[in-house]
Order: structure tokens, then C-alpha cells, then sequence
């Protein structure tokens, strides 16, 4: 899907009242998708169920996000990103996701959720894409993916500590 396709440039858009829902099993392959994620991303239920979420991945994400949310959810935590999505065509749009575990009876993981709402305009604009394009660039200087992934995790653990917050605490406070 994602890998294939190459991005338009046209931003898609929803509404502030609407919200964007998919749910994975354990290894991140889709189980659910809302009407409304369907519609913005442009495939039908068929093509969705069973595929691994990077279906919808935009080459223009940092490795770094991904790195994080990945981190957040095996350490059974909920996270919040900024996520710029690619559709069927190679639109893009962009959303605020929270992903967390859901859990069994037991406290054992039993696949995830996402819930996500359209971003915040000058946050996305002042704050995220700026940052966004520094980490892509330091993933990309990088001909060793490892090390540019390094390079770029480094970068923004380093804004975080210069800021003396957490990750949890710059974004929820954007
Ligand atoms: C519940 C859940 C929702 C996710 N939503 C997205 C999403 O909307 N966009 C995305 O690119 N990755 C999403 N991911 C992360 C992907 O699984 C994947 O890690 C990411 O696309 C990076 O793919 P890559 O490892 O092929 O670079 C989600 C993961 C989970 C568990």
C-alpha cells in the first residue's frame, strides 16, 4: 500500500466534532477501522482488516515518532503523537493520536486502540512540522537507517531535556 504510493502534496481535512478510530491486535495489524478513518484514508474495510498499520504510513514521518509510540505501548502506556497519514492516492492529513493498550481481565495486552482528532493548526504549523523536518533530516543524513534513527532520537531527547520536560509533558502542553 503505503510504499508504493506516492504522496500528492493535497492535504485531506475533518472536522474538529469528528474523530478518526482503528484498533490492532498485538503485532499492530488492523481489526477495526470507523467509517470516517475509511473515508479519510480512502480504502474500504476489505482492503484494511488484517494489514499492518504502516498502510497509511507517510514517508515524511520521523522513524523517531514511530520509535516512540512503539516504546510507550510495549511499556503498556498510553501515548499521544501528531501523525501525518497518506491516503490511497497519496493525499496526506494530518491528526493528534492518542494509542493506547487495551488490556484483559488478567492486565495482559490484547491489542491497541487509536483515537484521533484533527490537530491543532499552530501547533502543527509552529511547533511539529519544524520539528518533524529536523528529525526526518537527521534520519536521512544517515545512509545506516539505525544510526539515523539514533541521530534524530537523540535530537529530541536533547529539546526535551533542554526544556526539562518529558515527552508526555511537551505534548500535552503544545
Ligand atoms: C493502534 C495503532 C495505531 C497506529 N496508527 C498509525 C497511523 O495512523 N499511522 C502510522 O503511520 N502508523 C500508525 N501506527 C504505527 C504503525 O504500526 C507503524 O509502526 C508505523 O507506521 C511505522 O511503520 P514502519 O515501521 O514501516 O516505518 C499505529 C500503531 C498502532 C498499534
Amino acid at each position: 500500500m503505503a510504499s508504493e504510493i506516492k504522496p500528492t502534496g493535497v492535504e485531506r481535512h475533518f472536522d474538529a466534532a469528528e474523530m478518526l478510530v482503528s484498533k490492532t491486535d498485538t503485532k499492530g495489524r488492523i481489526t477495526y477501522c470507523n467509517q470516517l478513518f475509511r473515508t479519510i484514508a480512502g480504502y474500504g474495510n476489505k482492503e484494511l482488516l488484517g494489514k499492518p498499520h504502516n498502510c497509511v504510513r507517510h514517508p515524511e514521518m520521523p522513524r523517531a515518532v514511530f520509535k516512540l509510540l512503539w516504546g510507550a505501548l510495549e511499556a503498556k502506556r498510553e501515548i499521544f503523537a501528531y501523525v501525518k497519514n497518506m491516503s490511497n492516492n497519496g493525499d496526506h492529513y494530518w491528526v493528534f493520536a492518542h494509542v493506547t493498550p487495551s488490556f484483559d481481565a488478567d492486565g495482559d495486552v490484547v491489542g491497541y486502540h487509536s483515537a484521533r482528532r484533527a490537530p491543532n493548526r499552530e501547533v502543527l504549523t509552529k511547533v511539529i512540522q519544524p520539528l518533524y523536518g529536523n528529525l526526518l533530516e537527521l534520519e536521512a543524513r544517515q545512509s545506516n537507517r539505525k544510526a539515523g534513527l539514533q541521530d534524530s532520537s537523540n535530537h529530541l531527547a536533547s529539546i526535551l531535556e533542554e526544556k526539562r520536560t518529558t515527552y508526555d509533558q511537551f505534548i500535552l502542553t503544545l
